[in-house]
């Protein structure tokens, strides 16, 4: 969202209250009162963070994952957070004392050098179906530049999930606006929704098929930055297939893992929903191969669902020049 901003497009704008804190107010204070996710990474630092550890947070936001390392022992901490959130955690580490240990460097961690190599790196910047926060550009740059060899990376690995859907609800609000509105044809609307991944929350009852795993990557070996995965799904029972469900299945660290799967646990994320251009009628059994692919670094994201034969990708048609894509607003 932030490439949308006026200050970003170098655009004068007559003065207008700007909801911005609002909106870094609601996200942050979300992520912080998650605490199915906050524990979960909690648990997994204090097991990947050794005392005397230099430790580097890649979208370190208010910081709480940056303290959580210190809380395990680690000597230093270099939290990486661009945009405003940055000041705000350094007034937080200093509000703790802990200003010795936590250094704040507000840049993308692609434009960030650091003074020493570190033994761990921790980030949370998984997105509602794994990858599309940049999660794998920001590990692999790190693993090259900001890291010892053989650095332990917290999460370890990520798995997207895929099951054919049922969205009657998301689906019929795109094809309301195929219909003329108040006389008027919205159609372009319904076009960009129908080349988006949409968020939502699915009920269990919506999933066509078994969920499947689509993509599986070890974040400590990777090279990849973009994402490519295919796999045959199986219908449990007849139905009209709207789109495609997708969510993440995080391994924080061995034997702690962290999942949006419907319904979900933990609030921070909804699930995917990804439209296939016209609904699908299938029949329990049928053979469903599914497609998933990004390109551009994870600008670009397409999808494909056939029955018993792959179908063509629907690809994503980008409304901001190119970026990370934020679950909301950073
Ligand atoms: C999902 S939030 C997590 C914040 C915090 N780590 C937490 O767990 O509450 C991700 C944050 O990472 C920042 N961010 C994402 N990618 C980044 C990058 N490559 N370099 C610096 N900041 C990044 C965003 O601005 C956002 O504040």
């Amino acid at each position: 969202m932030d490439a949308l901003r006026p200050a970003t497009l170098g655009v004068t704008l007559p003065a207008v209250y700007d909801d911005y804190a609002a909106q870094l107010f609601d996200f942050h204070h979300s992520m912080l009162v998650d605490e199915v996710r906050t524990t979960s990474f909690l648990r997994a630092i204090a097991q990947q963070v050794q005392p005397g550890d230099v430790v580097v947070d890649i979208g370190a936001g208010t910081g709480v994952l940056s303290l959580f390392a210190v809380l395990a022992g680690a000597g230093k901490v270099y939290a990486i957070e661009q945009g405003p959130m940055a000041e705000v955690a350094g007034e937080i580490v200093k509000r703790n004392d802990l200003g010795d240990r936590i250094e704040i460097i507000n840049e993308w961690s692609y434009e960030a050098t650091l003074p020493e190599r570190a033994d761990v790196l921790v980030t949370e910047t998984i997105g509602n179906i794994g990858f599309e926060e940049g999660i794998l550009a920001w590990v692999t740059d790190a693993r090259k530049r900001l890291l010892k060899p053989g650095a332990r990376i917290v999460p370890s690995a990520i798995s997207m999930m895929v099951a054919a859907t049922e969205s009657s609800h998301d689906y019929a609000e795109i094809g309301r606006l195929r219909r003329p509105l108040y006389e008027f044809d919205f159609t372009p609307l319904a076009d960009l929704a129908s080349h988006t991944m949409l968020w939502t929350d699915f009920s269990p009852v919506s999933l066509v098929t078994r969920p499947a795993t689509v993509v599986d990557i070890d974040l400590s070996t990777t090279r990849q930055v973009d994402i490519e995965g295919t796999v045959t799904l199986r219908a449990r029972r007849d139905a009209l297939v709207h789109g495609l469900g997708c969510w993440f299945v995080a391994e924080i660290a061995p034997g702690i893992s962290i999942s949006n799967e419907p319904p979900t646990k933990a609030p921070s994320w909804n699930q995917g929903f990804l439209p296939l251009p016209e609904p699908v009628s299938v029949s329990k059994g049928d053979l469903l191969p599914v497609e998933i692919r990004s390109d551009g670094d994870g600008a670009r994201w397409g999808w494909s669902l056939g029955v018993g034969e792959p179908a063509e990708l629907t690809w994503t048609q980008p409304t901001a020049p190119p970026g990370p894509a934020p679950r909301v607003a950073y």
